[in-house]
């Protein structure tokens, strides 16, 4: 019997890629995206919605059994300072980021509970362990997924549902694109506006510079198949160069350095 895995988001970048990945390694793969998509096994639902959730995940449950795996890809990355960023912008994120995400878990969980096993994967970030300018909302909803998910990992291990995290460096996908068009950009100080516009074109080369998704695939791929409880994963390079240096410096040096490679620059 092939494994089955649900994910979100699949209409592009790393969620494309990963169902893609455990496709060609037997796996039954189920797609959710927004736009209603009439390619097999892709289901619509905006995950900012949780009557959705709860309705889709239902009935992917009736259509093809027992899920072994759910990822929770679904996301963006709002880009602008705080001030730049409107109520409607923040709060848009963190639906979609960490509610989205605990929207899915909510609908999931008590049918993992009954089969008693089921790994649960949020896609967290780099992004959720240290903060860079500009893309502080952002982050902060990386790190509410990665404080979530740590709790849940706790809550869950005895029914014998595992989370695991999955914190991707720079990926080149359509992120960085989305990030520029999500957000409305306010000019409320023009200091602001120049640093922003400074600072994109590096946030934007990172991005086209990042790894393949791939490289994010066979981590959230090994992460699934893995039979041990270990939490967090990193995926690509600079996720685990950065991963290291915070273990080795002090909080205050990464601080400095975050600054000096961006608004000091
Ligand atoms: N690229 C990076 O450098 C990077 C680094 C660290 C972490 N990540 C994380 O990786 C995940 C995937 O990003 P990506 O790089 O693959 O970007 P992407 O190419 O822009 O893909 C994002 C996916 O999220 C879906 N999505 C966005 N808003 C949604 C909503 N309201 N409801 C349901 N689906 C929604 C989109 O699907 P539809 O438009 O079809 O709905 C799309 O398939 C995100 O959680 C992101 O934060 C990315």
């Amino acid at each position: 019997m092939p494994k089955t895995i649900m994910i979100t988001g699949v209409s592009s970048g790393i969620g494309k890629v990963t169902a893609e990945y455990f496709t060609s390694k037997g796996w039954k793969v189920i797609g959710t995206s927004r736009s209603a998509n009439p390619v097999q096994n892709v289901y619509a639902l905006d995950v900012t919605n949780a009557t959705a959730c709860q309705q889709v995940i239902d009935q992917v449950v009736n259509d093809h059994g027992q899920i072994d795996a759910v990822v929770n890809n679904a996301g963006y990355g709002l880009y602008g300072a705080f001030e730049q960023c409107d109520d409607q912008d923040v709060r848009k994120q963190y639906e979609v980021n960490v509610f989205g995400t605990m929207n899915v878990c909510r609908a999931i969980l008590p049918h993992m509970r009954k089969w008693k096993q089921g790994t649960i994967l949020n896609i967290s970030s780099i992004g959720g362990k240290f903060v860079v300018p500009y893309y502080g909302v952002y982050n902060s909803t990386k790190f509410a997924v990665e404080g979530f998910s740590e709790g849940l990992w706790h809550e869950v291990l005895p029914f014998g549902i595992r989370v695991k995290v999955v914190e991707p460096g720079a990926i080149n996908t359509g992120f960085y694109d989305r990030s520029k068009q999500e957000g409305k950009q306010m000019a409320i100080d023009p200091e602001y506006k120049a640093t922003s516009d400074r600072l994109w074109p590096q946030y934007a080369q990172a991005g086209k510079t990042g790894a393949d998704p791939m490289v994010v695939a066979k981590v959230i791929y090994k992460a699934a198949t893995s039979q041990n409880k270990r939490l967090r994963y990193a995926a690509a390079r600079d996720a685990h160069i950065n991963i290291a240096f915070m273990k080795l410096l002090p909080h205050q040096i990464g601080l400095w350095l975050a600054r000096k490679f961006t608004v000091d620059r």
